[in-house]
């Protein structure tokens, strides 16, 4: 079975979704969520950025003891000299040097020839790899670059002595087919003696981050990257939760697994949402509070039977206790029994009817019905919306 390494960005693409700005000592906390969670390499921002960048990259580095440590840098001298030294006491420092590759972006932001752009990715790649032994490099806009240019900027990069090749789908274009066919077309193509790891890295643009970056793995991509519940510039990144979970309930297909320390799930998920200020939706994959929830009366009676008629994921997987019977106008009369007893009402048969009568009338009116509500139900009494 293969292991997936997962390399976590939420501090660096992440911290560009916006309105979000972690101080350094929240970063240090993520960072530290994140190495219990068991993610491989966290990209703890983009030292050149701007000093507090560089301060909690350099904090981060000094903290981490199994997770490797990597700082964004674009192929410019100065980045890369910065990222080097923000990472230089991380016990497993990386870089992370990228440069676009896309028509569009080298005529038009870097105004750069593709020649120009080939001989940038040697220079830069060698002189990241002089001064650090594990090198990425990313070909940005990856997915709207043509096909023989790209493999020729992924070969140039290994040449110049780059181990992990990321292949980023910037701007959230590709599908999974397709990307699928990128990811195959350079494993089979690039030459090295060494052994090169690919990884994808997807925005959300049009919805499918989570399933391009399932469809790179299955292609045969030994690292993937991400966020925390999907954050990041304009529609999000993939949201590694998600990805992490996928492989493990579907590890027959994907024929691999991730290192996550699954349980861990909710508590990262958590963190991350109290420190960018940005809530999970309720209905997220994953981590959302109605993940687990069942409202309608068959759903909720065939949970209480066997929680796997309407649950693949059991709660506990992720870190949550149980899951929840949300009673509401849906519910059945199996749920409502099923609540009188948890809430350790007694009853008997012949109430039963007129009970559930109630509670429907009142279900009817009020969206939520809480444990107040069916107190004072039973007890004979209503509490207004
Ligand atoms: O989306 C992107 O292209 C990036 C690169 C810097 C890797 O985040
Ligand atoms: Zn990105």
């Amino acid at each position: 079975m293969r292991k997936i390494e997962f390399f976590d960005t939420t501090l660096r693409d992440g911290e560009q979704t916006p309105g979000v700005s972690f101080s350094i000592a929240e970063k240090v906390a993520i960072a530290k969520q994140l190495e219990k969670w068991g993610i491989s390499v966290i990209e703890a921002g983009f030292p050149a950025a701007s000093p507090d960048s560089f301060e909690a990259v350099r904090q981060i580095s000094e903290t981490l003891q199994k997770t490797a440590v990597t700082g964004l840098a674009r192929c410019v001298i100065s980045d890369i000299d910065c990222a080097v030294e923000a990472v230089r006491k991380a016990k497993h420092p990386q870089i992370h040097v990228f440069i676009a590759t896309s028509p569009i972006h080298m005529e038009y932001k870097l105004k750069m020839t593709p020649d120009e752009v080939l001989e940038t990715i040697n220079k830069c790649v060698k002189y990241a790899r002089e001064r650090i032994e594990i090198v990425e490099f990313s070909p940005e806009d990856a997915t709207r670059t043509e096909p023989d240019f790209l493999l020729k900027a992924v070969q140039t990069a290994v040449d110049a002595g780059a181990t992990y090749i990321n292949i980023p789908d910037t701007v959230g274009y590709t599908t999974p087919e397709e990307y699928a066919k990128i990811f195959k077309m350079l494993i089979e193509n690039i030459k090295s003696e060494r052994k090169i790891i690919f990884s994808p890295h997807c925005h959300d643009d049009l919805g499918m981050a989570v399933a391009n970056s399932l469809a790179a793995i299955k292609a045969g991509a030994g690292r993937v990257e991400g966020t925390v519940n999907g954050i990041g510039e304009r529609a999000g990144n993939a949201a590694l939760e998600e990805i992490a979970v996928a492989l493990h309930i579907r590890e027959d297909f994907y024929e691999a697994n991730s290192p996550l320390q699954l349980s861990e799930t909710v508590n990262t998920a958590a963190l991350v949402s109290q420190f960018s200020g940005i809530a999970i939706p309720k209905n997220k994959a994953v981590v959302g509070k109605n993940a687990f929830a069942h409202e309608s009366g068959i759903h909720q009676d065939g949970v209480l039977k066997n929680a796997q008629t309407y649950e693949i994921i059991t709660p506990e997987l992720v870190g949550i206790f149980h899951n929840s019977l949300p009673l509401g106008k849906l519910s059945g009369r199996h749920a409502f029994m099923n609540k009188l007893s948890t809430l350790g009402i007694p009853y008997d048969d012949s109430e039963i009817n007129e009970l559930f009568a109630r509670f429907k009338a009142l279900a009817d009116k009020k969206k939520e019905i809480t444990d107040a509500d069916i107190h004072a139900l039973v007890s004979g009494h209503t509490i207004k919306n």
